[in-house]
């Protein structure tokens, strides 16, 4: 060999660099692996590289005792970085029977030992002093450059990795069709983590025990589109239920894996990973990638990277999920106006015009009975019909304009109406009383018609105390008890004597106390009112639950 390293090394120097192009970490090692064996004019090398998967590689002649020794240089050389990392490592030689010579050099990174390099010299071959510095140089210099070429493609799969995860951020953030949205969150997730399959579980709406398979990519999605699990079973239900992470590399060692999907698809697990989508710390769902390429398993990386994915698709399927709301509740409210308008219109056509018709043609008669210098009395009584008319009209007016229910009521039922009636009330109340509201927020839906008339009456009843009571407060309360639902208007003002009012009914021209009862009746419920003067009024309506269903839709 040469006598001065240098010019031996420039060649494997420079091949080296041009490896680095390659960009591929096993097919680089086993190149500069050639290049060291060809330096040091040996008949056969290993080299041994400690990547989290150990990249082993093996050239030329090796007899099966330089195979043990090398074999036992690199177990312990791994189980040593197993431990920590290793700033230096030792050269050292064996002899082996045939008289070859075993020569291990470390490979050595930037700051810490990556590896160890073998070579096999050939009987009575020995290295002087300068050629087992060439080689050590050589070891060092691949050490560095494939130390460097792993950085770089990590740097680069992350790099990719936040392209990606910014792209299904992008296309997250933009899409509010919740399928279409789901079903590119998944492609994007499988592809990222270089995966085989991937699917999304949301947890079902209806029975918090279940999980439902959104979409499924990968794998024949038919067959699972749908498909209910309970979250009992599998890795899915119990990320599900715990809400933590799951990677399962072996998945047949994990109690929790569950081959039952697999039978039903006739997909076959290797690994798999799991996280739970949250919002506001409720798992909505969870998401899940399975058999990542070239059987490497999942780690954490992948991890960091599915949760990024998840929160970001559980904040968009919660986005999907408020706009479809959104407009289902903007078509209820439209549908609501319709009726309403139409009732109106109808009301008002039937109704009114009609009275008012004839108001106008009394109107003509009586003016045709002066000029014409009738009877005055007759005149007078084309008049008093003409103010029966008019009173007449008056009241159809009133009653539709009672009818005028808030759209609130129609679409998010009677405590909401309610709520915001009384805010309002209070809003503007000046010296009048406070309303108070204690209605149960889990009532169920009544049906319209009893929705729209324990309304009114409320209406009436607060409206009355408002106006004749000089109360402090006014108590709106809703309950059910046994078959009943109860509706109590309480005030603590003035009270008066009913039996007064109700005997001068007839001629007080007032509408409300009996507009409130029969209301009542037409809901088979029964309208009560009690009062005393100084001791406050209280109206109860008692209305049979079995009464009280929504229609069917
Ligand atoms: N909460 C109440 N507190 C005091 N007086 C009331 C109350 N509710 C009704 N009244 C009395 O009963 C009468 C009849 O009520 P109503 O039929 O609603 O007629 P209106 O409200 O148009 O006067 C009222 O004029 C009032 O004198
Ligand atoms: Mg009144």
């Amino acid at each position: 060999m040469n006598m001065n390293p240098l010019p031996a090394l420039d060649a494997p120097i420079a091949d080296l660099l041009l490896l680095l192009r390659q960009r591929d970490l096993p097919t680089a090692l086993r190149a500069a692996l050639a290049r060291i064996m060809e330096a040091g004019n040996a008949e056969g090398a290993s080299l041994c590289f400690a990547a989290r998967r150990p990249i082993q590689l093996r050239l030329g002649h090796l007899p099966a005792a330089a195979l043990t020794t090398i074999e036992q240089w690199e177990h312990s050389l791994l189980s040593r970085l197993e431990q920590g990392p290793l700033y230096a490592e030792i050269t050292s030689q064996a002899a082996l029977p045939s008289g070859h010579m075993l020569v291990k050099m470390p490979l050595s990174g930037p700051d810490t030992v990556v590896g160890n390099v073998v070579l096999l010299l050939p009987p009575d071959q020995q290295l002087n002093e300068y050629q087992f510095d060439a080689l050590r140089t050589l070891c060092h210099v691949t050490g560095n450059l494939v130390s460097l070429l792993q950085d770089l493609t990590l740097t680069q799969q992350r790099l990719e990795r936040l392209g990606l995860l910014y792209e299904i951020g992008q296309a997250l953030a933009s899409e509010l069709d919740l399928q279409q949205l789901l079903r590119t969150t998944m492609q994007l997730a499988a592809d990222v983590m270089n995966a085989q399959a991937s699917s999304l579980m949301l947890v079902d709406p209806t029975d918090s025990n279940y999980l439902i398979f959104e979409i499924a990519h990968g794998v024949k999605r038919d067959q699972l589109k749908r498909y209910r699990m309970p979250t009992t079973q599998g890795i899915a239900g119990w990320v599900a239920t715990h809400a933590q992470t799951v990677i399962a590399n072996q998945p047949d060692n994990d109690p929790r894996f569950n081959r039952k999907v697999d039978l039903r698809t006739g997909f076959l697990t290797r690994n798999i990973i799991c996280v739970p989508m949250q919002i506001k710390g409720i798992v909505i769902g969870v998401l899940q990638v399975l058999n990542k390429a070239n059987d490497e398993g999942f780690d954490d990386e992948d991890q960091e990277l599915l949760l990024t994915l998840a929160s970001q698709g559980a904040v968009a399927i919660e986005n999907a999920r408020l706009y479809r709301n959104l407009r289902e509740e903007r078509d209820r409210i439209i549908q609501a106006q319709e009726e309403v308008r139409k009732e109106l219109a109808r009301n008002l056509h039937d109704g009114t015009v009609q009275i008012l018709a004839a108001i106008s043609m009394s109107l003509e008669h009586a003016r045709r009975l002066i000029d014409r210098k009738h009877d005055p009395e007759m005149v007078i009584q084309e008049l008093n019909d003409i103010a029966e008319l008019n009173n007449r009209a008056i009241r159809e007016s009133r009653t539709l304009l009672f009818e005028l229910r808030p759209v609130v009521l129609e679409t998010q039922g009677l405590g909401p109406a309610l709520e915001a009636y009384i805010e309002r009330l209070n809003k503007d109340k000046g010296k009048a009383a406070e309303v108070t509201l204690d209605f149960p927020q889990d009532m169920p839906r009544l049906s319209g018609k009893v929705e729209r008339t324990l309304f009114a009456i409320v209406q009436e009843a607060v409206g009355n105390a408002r106006k004749h009571a000089k109360a402090v407060e006014i108590a709106v309360k809703g309950r059910t008890q046994g078959e009943y639902l109860y509706m109590v208007i309480q005030d603590d003002g003035a009270g008066f004597d009913l039996d007064k009012v109700q005997a001068k009914y007839e001629t007080s021209g007032s509408l409300g106390l009996i507009n409130m009862r029969e209301r009542a009746e037409l809901i088979d419920a029964e309208w009560r009112m009690a009062s005393e003067p100084g001791k406050g009024t209280r109206v109860t309506v008692r209305v049979p639950l079995a009464e009280t269903r929504p229609e069917a839709i």
